[in-house]
């Protein structure tokens, strides 16, 4: 990411991700895991959760590392900052309204939400475009049910997101370095791939606010970019969408963001990974190992052209 401290200095140039990575471990090593609980710990037990096949049985993140090193910058555009200014965040009533390309426009309550189908313990690999990667017991059900439930039209071949916006709720957001709202976007295909989810919780509970309260989308083989937080607006398009990254920089972040060892952002390496919580880095794997699973939905195109 790209975006300028309150200084004017690129946040990649402060601090080499690696160098701040190490360090981050290395103090809470010496703390000797003495580390503060994560701000909104509390969430809501999530009833009627079942496990789910798609789960990998790689050991997950704390609970602690995944609520404070967040990227969200509608809170503030460093690792700490969501968890504690997106306490306040309000998430209760949320509605998420459906348009563009479908039989008939509708707004879907968060009731109806929570109904569309039976959640589930997603247990999923999450590599950001940082090089940074996590596992991560998300609870939600396939974006698939969504769509189904918004009948779109034949026309419809792409969906597209927005993130909730208001200055009042986010006043750090003005600070963010990107045009908001948030938006993001998915070819049909991969909207409708098993994998996609809309998550609502995390570890068995109610999604913490800087990890995109109440529902946001989850992605597993693409860079954690595409997974846009706190959706409020879904729309069916004929044209692909605009993304809030490429808007941002189009020579670094693309539509696709298929997570992919071969394609370098044009700043760093995309080869190898660091796993939060480990000290040596791990080789990146081409869509972030679900290659078995969604390869065959790009198998006519040029990867390092629709990066
Ligand atoms: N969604 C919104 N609305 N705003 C953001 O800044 N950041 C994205 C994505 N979704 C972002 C967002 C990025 S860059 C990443 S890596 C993931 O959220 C981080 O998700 P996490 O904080 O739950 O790990």
């Amino acid at each position: 990411m790209i975006v300028r401290s309150a200084l004017g200095i690129p946040y990649s140039k402060v601090t080499p991700k690696g160098a701040y990575l190490n360090r981050r471990q290395l103090i809470a090593a010496a703390a000797g895991g003495l580390v503060a609980p994560a701000a909104g710990f509390a969430g809501t037990k999530l009833a009627g959760v079942v496990k789910s096949k798609y789960s990998t049985d790689e050991k997950p993140n704390a609970y602690r590392d995944i609520t404070t090193y967040n990227n969200y910058y509608e809170f503030g555009t460093s690792k700490e900052q969501p968890a504690e200014l997106a306490k306040n965040f309000v998430t209760s009533p949320w509605q998420i309204a459906i348009d563009g390309a479908v039989t008939k426009p509708k707004v879907l309550d968060w009731d109806a939400i929570v109904k569309l189908a039976p959640l589930e313990e997603r247990i999923y690999r999450f590599r950001c475009v940082e090089a940074w990667s996590m596992i991560i017991p998300w609870v939600g059900f396939p974006l698939s049910a969504l769509v189904k439930a918004a009948d779109p039209l034949g026309k419809a071949k792409y969906v597209a997101f927005e993130t909730y916006y208001n200055t009042k709720q986010m006043p750090y957001s003005r600070y963010a370095g990107i045009d908001l709202p948030y938006v993001e976007g998915l070819r049909m295909d991969e909207a409708m791939h098993p994998l996609t989810i809309l998550a609502v919780g995390l570890y068995g509970e109610t999604l913490p606010n800087q990890n995109g309260a109440p529902v946001r989308l989850i992605v597993p083989w693409k860079y954690g970019f595409k997974s846009i937080k706190s959706i409020v607006k879904i729309k069916f398009t004929e044209k692909q969408p605009p993304t809030t990254w490429n808007i941002r920089n189009s020579q670094e972040y693309g539509f696709y963001s298929n997570v992919n060892p071969e394609v370098d952002h044009p700043r760093w390496s995309q080869a190898k990974e660091r796993r939060i919580g480990e000290f040596f880095k791990r080789d990146t794997v081409k869509f972030n190992g679900y290659g078995d699973q969604v390869a065959s939905l790009y198998s006519s195109m040029d990867l390092r052209k629709q990066y």
